[in-house]
Formats: structure tokens, C-alpha cells, sequence
């Protein structure tokens, strides 16, 4: 691990690359995320969208599992009676997991293994892709202990999922692994745990090679444009195309376009033009 990295009580950073893992860091607790956590997972998003070396984050649990949602006693009880501290939690708990994570300006993933549960249902969503282990665990266990899946979740999950598999798993609380999130495409894929990482990674340096600026404005195209109507998505993105002609330091579009029609070194249809 390089030491240049922020130092946080009960989230770990790690570099591999351009890629950053950001992970949850409570094994004890299965990574259930505490008011703590939830401000320090702020102040790593925080930390690595400005962070020149990375490309892309990576989110993940240490000890073998992603998370097991909200800390039932920190989260929940501690603040029960105290609706200030309850808000303050709140607050950070919904920045990262979905308003510093859905809009964050590098390419995300999820890697997940063994237990998802609940509020760790949101992470997985807001990021880019996901990848999981096919034996990973995953439940909407709210209705077990008597609430709903709130704080977004239930919100989030009709986001990705069908609207008859969001009812089931939401109703029913049934867990379901990666294989069927895989199937699902509640995850892009699910690879055997041993091959976690390295399935992860393929995907990451994939990413790291692309223009940062293209990767940036296409995820927040593709986000932005499912809530448009045709005629506002045209408007739109003739906007963000035009802003990433503008902004984008490589240049890439003049640099990609000298390369394919007149040097002839690469094809725009196999991989990208050389940075
Ligand atoms: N909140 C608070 N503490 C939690 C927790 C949560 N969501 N999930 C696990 N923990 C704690 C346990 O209380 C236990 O603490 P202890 O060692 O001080 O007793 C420790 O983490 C290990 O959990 P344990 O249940 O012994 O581990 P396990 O591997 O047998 O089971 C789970 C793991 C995740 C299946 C089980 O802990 C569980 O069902 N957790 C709740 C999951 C949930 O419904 N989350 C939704 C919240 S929105």
C-alpha cells in the first residue's frame, strides 16, 4: 500500500495502478456501516475523486464480505430519541452511498463478496458496474426485522432491478447469490471468488486505458439521459458532447480522428486510439 494514501479509522485505501480500492473496514462487524464509517467513506470519495493517480475506485468489504447494511446499534439504536444525530447519520450515510458515488467523476465498481444486505444494496447501485462472487450473498432483509428498505433502497433497487423481481426480493426478504444477481443483471457478472479480483481488475485496467474525460461525460450521459424525454436528451447530449470537445485536455476527438484518417494507426471499432 502506498503511503500517500488517506489514512481513515474504519475504511482502508489501496492502490493498484490508477485503481483504488476503496474498502469497508469493519470485518468484525461484516462491515455494517456505522454514522463513522459513513463519514469517513465521504472523505474517501472525497479524497480519491481529486487524487491524480486514480482512474478508477474500486469499492469492496474487507474480511470477506461487502457489507451487512446499517449498523443496527450505532446506526439505528444509538440515535434512536437523538432525531439530530439520527439526521447527521442520515446525511453521510446518503452522500456517498449515492449522491458522491452515482455522480463521482471516475469509472466505479463494485466487487462483492460474501454478505450484501440492506443499505449496502445502494453502494453496489450507484456505482458504474458490479462484480461479484458467485456465492456472494444478497438480501433485502429489512421486512425480517420489521421495516421497509428506506434511506433510497427500495428507490435504488426499482433503478436496476424489474419491477417483479424488486417487489419479490423486497417482500419476501429471500437472499439471492451472485449467480443470480448475475442473471438478474442486478451485477454484470459473478466469477468464481478466486477469481474475484483478478475478474475485477481486467475490468478496471480496461477502464484506466480510455480517455478519463470520455469515460467521465459518457457515465454521466448514460445516467442522466433515463429520466429524459427524447427531445431533452437530444438537447442534452448535444450539450455534453460539445462541453467534452471543450473541456477535455487531450484533446482525444482531434487526436483520435488524425490517428484513424490520417496516420491509419488505429480503428476506432477495436480499441481505443493511442493517449
Ligand atoms: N448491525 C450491527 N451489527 C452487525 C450487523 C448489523 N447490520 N451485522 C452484523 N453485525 C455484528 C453482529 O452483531 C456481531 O457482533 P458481535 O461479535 O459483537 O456479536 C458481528 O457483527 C458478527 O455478526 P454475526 O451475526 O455473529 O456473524 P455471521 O457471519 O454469523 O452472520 C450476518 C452475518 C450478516 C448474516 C448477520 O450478522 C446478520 O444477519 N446481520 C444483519 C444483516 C441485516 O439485516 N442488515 C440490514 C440492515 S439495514
Amino acid at each position: 500500500m502506498s503511503d500517500d494514501v488517506i489514512k481513515l479509522e474504519t475504511v482502508k485505501i489501496e492502490r493498484d495502478g490508477g485503481t483504488t480500492f476503496v474498502i469497508l473496514n469493519r470485518p468484525e462487524k461484516r462491515n455494517a456501516m456505522s454514522p463513522q464509517l459513513h463519514n469517513d467513506m465521504c472523505d474517501a470519495l472525497d479524497w480519491a475523486a481529486e487524487d491524480d493517480q486514480t482512474k478508477v475506485v474500486v469499492i469492496t468489504g474487507a474480511g470477506g464480505n461487502f457489507c451487512a447494511g446499517q449498523d443496527l446499534k450505532l446506526f439505528f439504536r444509538a440515535n434512536d430519541g437523538n432525531p439530530k444525530a439520527m439526521r447527521r447519520a442520515g446525511l453521510a450515510s446518503q452522500a456517498w452511498r449515492w449522491d458522491k458515488l452515482s455522480r463521482f467523476p471516475k469509472a466505479t465498481i463494485a466487487m462483492v463478496h460474501g454478505y450484501c444486505f440492506g443499505g449496502g444494496f445502494t453502494p453496489v447501485i450507484a456505482c458504474d458496474f458490479a462484480i461479484a462472487a458467485d456465492d456472494a450473498t444478497f438480501g433485502l432483509s429489512e421486512v425480517n426485522w420489521g421495516i421497509i428498505p428506506g434511506g433510497l433502497v427500495a428507490w435504488a433497487v426499482t433503478q436496476i432491478l424489474g419491477y417483479r423481481d424488486a417487489m419479490y426480493y423486497s417482500v419476501t426478504g429471500d437472499k439471492f447469490n451472485g449467480a443470480e444477481a448475475a442473471a438478474m443483471k442486478f451485477v454484470n457478472k459473478a466469477v468464481p471468488v478466486t477469481n474475484l479480483r483478478e475478474a475485477t481488475m481486467e475490468l478496471a485496467r480496461k477502464l484506466e486505458a480510455k480517455s478519463p474525460a470520455a469515460v467521465r461525460y459518457t457515465k454521466e450521459a448514460v445516467r442522466s439521459v433515463r429520466g429524459m424525454s427524447q427531445d431533452q436528451a437530444m438537447d442534452y447530449l448535444h450539450c455534453k458532447s460539445d462541453a467534452l470537445k471543450f473541456i477535455d485536455p487531450e484533446k482525444g476527438r482531434e487526436k483520435a480522428m488524425k490517428q484513424f484518417l490520417d496516420e491509419k494507426v488505429f480503428k476506432p471499432g477495436l480499441g481505443e486510439f493511442k493517449r
